[in-house]
């Protein structure tokens, strides 16, 4: 179980839960005898719902001239980097106990960290700004 805060806006929490969902699915399929395919569609699947929610994620950030949004940008590109160079390690050598155990380990640190830290801070800037003044 992943322990993580919710943050200000919706959207970015209901990302994160969908995250969180489809990270357990692949990793009990990882525990069992699951065809490499099956693994294969949950992992681009993972992949692709990362790169939707980072991108709506800057688009927000750009709109708001977020500051300090070359940090929280070169941490998404750095993590998107990072899985498609599993993915494709998973493709090559069809290393279950390997993907297993990132996913178990640096993704799951790395997603804790990334929603309590950035994320966290990030959505509170955001949802000030969308605020009316003097509502
Ligand atoms: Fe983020």
């Amino acid at each position: 179980m992943l322990n993580y805060p919710q943050v200000t806006l919706d959207f970015m929490n209901h990302d994160h839960a969908e995250f969180v969902a489809l990270r357990d699915q692949l990793l009990s399929k990882l525990s069992s005898q699951t065809p490499a395919q099956t693994i294969n569609d949950l992992l681009t699947t993972l992949l692709q719902h990362t790169r939707q929610h980072f991108a709506e994620e800057e688009r927000l950030m750009c709109e708001t001239n977020f500051p300090p949004f070359p940090v929280h940008k070169g941490a998404h590109d750095a993590v998107l980097a990072d899985m498609t160079d599993r993915a494709m390690r998973w493709k090559r050598d069809g290393d279950q106990n390997a993907l297993r155990e990132w996913l178990d380990g640096d993704v799951g640190d790395w997603f804790v960290n990334h929603v309590s830290t950035m994320d966290f801070v990030t959505a509170r800037f955001i949802a000030a700004q969308q605020t009316p003044l003097g509502g």
